[in-house]
Order: C-alpha cells, then structure tokens, then sequence
C-alpha cells in the first residue's frame, strides 16, 4: 500500500518474509486499532476529517477489532486473508482494510497527523504497560503466598549459610521474607519503568512532527496515558523504555533464580530440608527412584535468556542513529519472550512453593549438630561481661576447636572440657578482661546455648530473631495491601480510559 514510490511491482516475495513483522504484530493488533480509533476521535475534534468519514473509519475500526482473530490468521510469517499478500505489518494491514471497507475517500483519511514510526511505539508501550501490570500482579500474589507460608515457620530452625558453608541458626521464615523483599523491591523496579512506559507518542509523526493542527494530550487521555512523551523525535526513536521493563524482568528472573537455586539444593538427599510434590517434579526416564526439581533448573535457565534478551534489545538500541531504523522492529520479538518468561516463572515458583514439604525435624536437627552459636558466645562476653569484641571472638574460637577436637558440640561441653580448652588458651590475652577466661562463666554460656536461645536474643532489626519475624511478616502483609490498590488504581485508570474511548467511538 505504501510503495507508490517504488513504480507497479509489489515487494519481492523473498523478501517480504524477512521485513515482515507479523509473527511479533500479533501481540499488538488489539491496541495498534484502539491507538486508531483515538487518533481519529482527535482528527474530528480538531476539524481534520468530517463526522462522516470519522463514522466510516470508525465503524470499519470496530469490526476489524471483532473480527481480528479470523482476519489475521497467520500462516508463517506473513498474514492470510486477501489483503495480506503485500502487507510488511499490522499498520499497514490494518489500514488498508479499513481503506477497502470504508471506501478511500473515508478511509484514506485515517493515517493523517501520524505515521506507523510514532503508531509502534505507541502500541508496544500499551502492551508493555498491561504486561507489567499483569506481572506486578503475579508478583503481589507470589509475595503473598510466601508470606502466609513465612508465618506457618516462624519457628522452624535452619541452619543459615554464607559461601554455602553453615553461618548462623536462623528461620526458614528469613529465607521466605528476604525472597518476599527481593520480589517487592522487583515490583517497585517494574512500577518506576512504568511511569515511564506510560506516555503517549502518539502524534510525534515520523520524526519531526506535523503541521496539522493536531491534539496530543487529548490522544494520550483517550489512550489512559499519563501525558504525552514531548519530544518527536525521542518519542518516536527511543525504545529505552522497553530496555528499562526488560532489565527489570532480568533482574527479578536473577532473583527467582537464587530462590529456584537454594530449593534444587535442599531438595538432594544429602540436605532433605524440602520435599518437593510429585505434580511438580519430573521423573528420570531411566532411573525410577527419582524425582527431579526441573520446574526450577528451568527457571534458572530463563533467568539467563532473559538477560540475553535484555542485552538483545539494548545492541539493537545502542548501534542506532537518532530516529526510527527498521532495526527497532526486531525489539519486539525480546520483549514479548521477557513478558512471558517472567510472568510463566513467577506461575511456576508459585506452583513449587505453594506443594513444597518442608522437613523441619531435619532441619532442626542439622542446626543443632553444627555449632553454629559460636558468635553467640562471643556476643553473650561482649554483652554481660564487658569483653572486647575480638577477645571475645578468639575464646570462642577456641572453645568450639577444641568442642571439635573432643567430637562434642559446644553446648555439650562439661566445665572440665572448658578448663582444658582454656588451658591451651595460647595467644589470648585475657589480662584485661577476666571474665573471658573464666571458666565458669564461659560453661554457663556454652551449656545455655542452643538455637532456640540464640533465635530469641537475636534482636537486631531485620535479624532471623523470633521476635522480628513476627514484626515483619505482619509489616511485609500490610505493604502488599497497600501495593494492591495501587496497582488496581493502575489499572482502572487504563480500563476506564478504554470504557470511555469505547463509547465515544460509538456516538460518533
Ligand atoms: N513494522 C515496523 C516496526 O515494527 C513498523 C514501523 C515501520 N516504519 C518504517 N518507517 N518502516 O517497527
């Protein structure tokens, strides 16, 4: 339809595939015609085209958006139907058939004060704007659900780890809340790209603008978005909007990831912390006592394509001259496959965690065998006994070496046990500290000590104590509350703005 320019012969066939769009159009076609029918909605109220054309527009606009599904059935990479043969996207898809059923003298009135550099933009930034409310959604529910379980285990002992070696007792409600945070602060990231994704380009022409007497902000308001993206040519040649949501999703992905990573280690046979349900785990082809957790080494494997989507879409950005390159087109593809990596993963960890076994015995019985209350000791001379913090330090050192050398844990060691520790006491300078060198004081501590103790002198704000725990998991309930009204306010003002464009499209 375009190539008045280029004499009688349509595109080369071969190559009409290669340029064509439609496989990743078909993810916008719903809002590259709701785009249309604003945009005509402005050219009446500016006097651009008369009330009979814009009724004749319009009502082809309503029925190809009712009738999409068979019109554009695709076969490959191109789209069926009889216009379909010459058409390189959906704009010019679109517009051609409203050409056909509205007449030219109507139809060919529509694409005025616009062209398909800022109609794209405009549609990709409409679907990433519901994809990531649709993932911000999934998000809250996900959080949610680990909070109702972080508060069924806010008891249950484990063992925490740094450099994956055994660090101090903590609770399996910490490790849920710390995913809960990590995936909060994913929305916040997506909410932030969002107040960015949601200006209109509508208007910005190709490049430069128009000299039609044309009203942005009134597309934009029709569209629900919040303002106009001003400048025509950032507008119609940025796509770093799409790179912002795309690395947002990036980095939630890395963040499943971890969560899908500690899950795939607790579930071996050697830790048994957690039983994952059968629905969920895949068996061996070959071995018949397995059950493997590949719901989550797939999540792992999608966090890495999705940053290598990411790093797709920011070369194709990056190696742009100002202005539209038909390079942009090849973004879309990544950001579909970003939308539907995120929002399938964050499903799945759902599934996972929402059938997960979780063996507290095992788990208790793990933190209990290690002496992982070492910094306890040292904590408890630095709090009662007024010891420096690295006397106290090196005297815990030193009675969990020789808690090992005589195979006994900490707690279980005798006053005599502590006496011949202190006995090879060595470099430790007690002289200023006596109480670190008493051997009654220290058997008290050590024989008093357990994680349970530990858990409830564990204080500090944000800490795995018992008592935070609590505090946090009713501060986590309450901030996602708040979080979904926001999105719902979100998302009314975008379905409000469709309710109206809907009837005044029809009282035309
Ligand atoms: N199919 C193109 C895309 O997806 C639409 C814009 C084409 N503009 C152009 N000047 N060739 O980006």
């Amino acid at each position: 339809m375009y190539r008045a320019r280029m004499g009688d012969g349509g595109p080369d066939p071969r190559i009409l595939g290669y340029l064509s769009s439609a496989r990743e159009d078909a993810e916008i076609i719903r809002y590259d015609i709701l785009g249309s029918q604003a945009h005509v909605l402005m050219l009446l109220k500016t006097g651009l085209v008369s009330r009979t054309s814009a009724r004749r527009i319009l009502g082809a606009l309503s029925e190809i958006l009712r009738r999409r599904r068979s019109l554009f059935a695709r076969s490959g990479s191109t789209y069926g139907g009889k216009n379909a043969g010459a058409a390189e996207d959906i704009h010019e898809l679109v517009e051609s058939l409203v050409v056909e059923m509205a007449g030219a003298a109507h139809g060919g009135r529509m694409h005025a004060a616009r062209s398909r550099n800022d109609q794209v933009a405009l549609d990709i930034r409409m679907k990433v704007r519901d994809d990531i409310n649709m993932m911000c959604g999934h998000i809250l529910d996900a959080a949610e659900s680990m909070v109702l379980f972080a508060s069924n285990h806010r008891r249950t002992v484990m063992p925490l780890y740094t450099h994956m070696q055994q660090a101090q007792a903590g609770l399996f409600s910490h490790w849920l809340l710390a995913h809960t945070d990590a995936l909060l602060r994913d929305y916040e990231r997506l909410s932030g790209a969002y107040g960015r994704v949601n200006k209109s380009p509508l208007g910005a022409g190709p490049v430069g603008g128009t000299s039609l007497p044309i009203d942005r902000a009134y597309t934009a308001e029709l569209l629900g978005f919040d303002g106009i993206l001003e400048n025509s040519l950032d507008a119609t040649s940025t796509r770093d909007f799409a790179a912002e949501y795309a690395a947002a999703v990036s980095i939630m992905m890395s963040n499943l990831s971890r969560l899908a990573e500690d899950i795939v280690v607790w579930s071996t046979s050697e830790f048994s912390f957690v039983e994952l349900e059968d629905d969920i785990s895949s068996p061996s082809s070959a071995m018949p006592q397995k059950k493997n957790p590949d719901v989550l080494e797939i999540t792992r494997a999608r966090a890495a394509e999705a940053s290598g989507y990411t790093g797709s879409i920011l070369g194709i950005m990056g190696g742009l001259a100002s202005g539209y390159g038909r390079d942009l087109q090849r973004t879309k593809p990544f950001l579909w496959m970003i939308s539907d990596t995120g929002i399938s993963a964050l499903l799945a960890v759902q599934s996972v965690l929402g059938g997960m076994r979780v063996n507290k015995a095992r788990m208790r019985r793990v933190t209990e065998a290690s002496d992982l209350v070492a910094l306890d000791v040292a904590e408890r001379l630095v709090l009662k006994h007024d010891v420096p913090f690295r006397t106290a330090h090196g005297m815990a050192a030193l009675l969990v070496q020789h808690a090992h050398a005589i195979r006994k844990s900490v707690r279980k060691m005798t006053a005599s046990d502590v006496r011949s520790a202190l006995r090879k006491g060595g470099s430790i300078d007690t002289k200023l500290s006596p109480a670190a060198s008493d051997p009654k004081i220290l058997h008290a501590i050590t024989s008093s000590l357990g994680p349970v103790t530990s858990l409830r002198g564990r204080i500090s704000r944000g800490s795995s104590g018992y008592a935070e725990q609590r505090r946090m998991i009713s501060a986590r309930k309450r901030a996602i509350t708040r979080l979904r009204d926001a999105l719902e306010e979100r998302k009314k003002r975008v379905d409000d703005a469709f309710t109206s464009l809907k009837k005044q499209t029809k009282s035309v």
